[in-house]
């Protein structure tokens, strides 16, 4: 299988982090610090080594701030319900994925507060001056993606963040498709929390998400209970990180995503992204000039993730994805991808389109190869 839907979930996942998830499973797969013999000590370590090597990442100031959550929907709504009050204006983008603009349609419609949505520039980015011309006395956060999962534009995030700042508002940043990619440093752009899955770009497996709170900004807890922390006391404990994580954590998942986060480190973002994007270039090159294919991505080369969505004449989008699994044995995403804003604006709503979506693993000849089957099944449909 030649994997190109990367954009979903990484994989393969790196040697490193099946090792890792097989050597916490058979030796320290005990409740992380919840119990003080040798196996839940370094069961716990292995958490805290995952916190320390994302924290480092995205240069945060303090290990604690960084939040572990199921998945990045998951991180998104700790952030979304943890910050918003009623009453509140909300500034956002009208391509933002459903994990931003569901819980915010919810609130919205229960009219506990209001949002405005932004469509992106015409170059596929969103323009710090529109989210200044939208905020209002009353906005109190701006969430925006740091890259669409669309067309994969990437946003400048410290003028975002001045932006918001400027209005008197907090930045909440869905960095999905960005972390592990794009060199997010959450001190210098001035960012006030970036919510995100672990299990695309940063090799993690999948049950992993993570929430950065800057310090000073205290959330209200989503879910209370056990952290092996203050159990005398009657109420959750208020220190982070275990104020906004209770339960047993995927600790299987954490000890692998530790592995991840070496193993990018090892790397390197910049190597990630050169190779990603050289693929994600490759492949359209091959496919300019195609009759009947249809191309959305950014303008800017230099700000854009590894994805290419297209089209391909008015075939139905899942029905390409299905052919080029069926025929070619390449795996590739169709449909809204989540995000029907996105396809709104690039007018493939409501069937879509195919979405392909390279990672660090992939090859130049898995992209010739999936733009040899693109062009085949366009001429064929000819
Ligand atoms: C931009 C964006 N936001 C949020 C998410 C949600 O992440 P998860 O599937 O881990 O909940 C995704 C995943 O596809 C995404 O691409």
């Amino acid at each position: 299988m030649i994997y190109l839907d990367n954009a979903a979930t990484s994989w393969p996942k790196p040697p490193a982090v099946l090792a890792a998830m097989r050597d916490f499973a058979e030796n320290w797969a005990a409740n992380p610090d919840r119990s003080c013999h040798r196996m839940g000590i370094e069961s716990g370590q292995r958490i805290a080594q995952a916190r320390a090597l994302l924290s480092d990442l995205l240069r945060a100031p303090d290990a604690s701030r960084i939040v572990f959550a199921l998945n990045g929907t998951d991180a998104l709504n700790i952030a979304l319900k943890g910050f918003l009050n009623d009453g509140d204006h909300v500034v956002t983008t009208s391509y933002e994925h459903n994990s931003v603009g569901r819980p915010l349609a919810g609130l919205e419609r229960a009219g506990r507060i209001s949002v405005t949505r932004i469509a992106p520039q015409d170059d596929l980015t969103l323009s710090p001056d529109a989210i200044r011309r939208a905020c209002t006395d009353r906005t109190r956060l701006v969430a925006v993606t740091a890259a669409s999962n669309v067309f994969g534009a990437m946003n400048d995030l410290p003028g975002l963040a001045l932006a918001a700042h400027d209005a008197g508002a907090a930045i909440l940043v869905d960095a999905a498709q960005a972390v592990g990619f794009m060199d997010i440093d959450v001190a210098a752009a001035a960012l006030d929390m970036v919510a995100f899955p672990c299990h695309k770009g940063l090799y993690g497996p999948m049950g992993a998400g993570a929430l950065y709170v800057r310090p000073g900004l205290d959330l209200r807890p989503l879910r209370e209970g056990g952290t092996g922390t203050r159990s005398e006391s009657e109420t959750h404990p208020e220190e982070m990180p275990y104020r906004l994580e209770a339960g047993t954590p995927n600790a299987h998942g954490l000890a692998g995503l530790a592995a991840g986060l070496a193993f990018l480190r090892e790397t390197g973002l910049e190597r990630v992204r050169e190779r990603e994007r050289a693929l994600a270039l490759a492949f359209s090159e091959r496919l300019a000039g195609v009759p009947g294919v249809t191309i959305f991505t950014g303008r800017n080369q230099d700000a854009q993730a590894g994805i290419v969505t297209l089209r391909i004449h008015d075939m139905a989008s899942q029905d390409v994805a299905a052919a080029i699994d069926s025929r070619y044995g390449i795996a590739v995403r169709g449909g809204l991808h989540c995000a029907p804003g996105a396809h709104r604006f690039l007018g493939t709503f409501p069937d879509g389109a195919v979405r392909v979506s390279f990672g660090y693993f992939n090859s130049e000849n898995d992209a010739e190869t999936a733009a040899r089957a693109i062009s085949e099944i366009s001429r064929a449909a000819l």
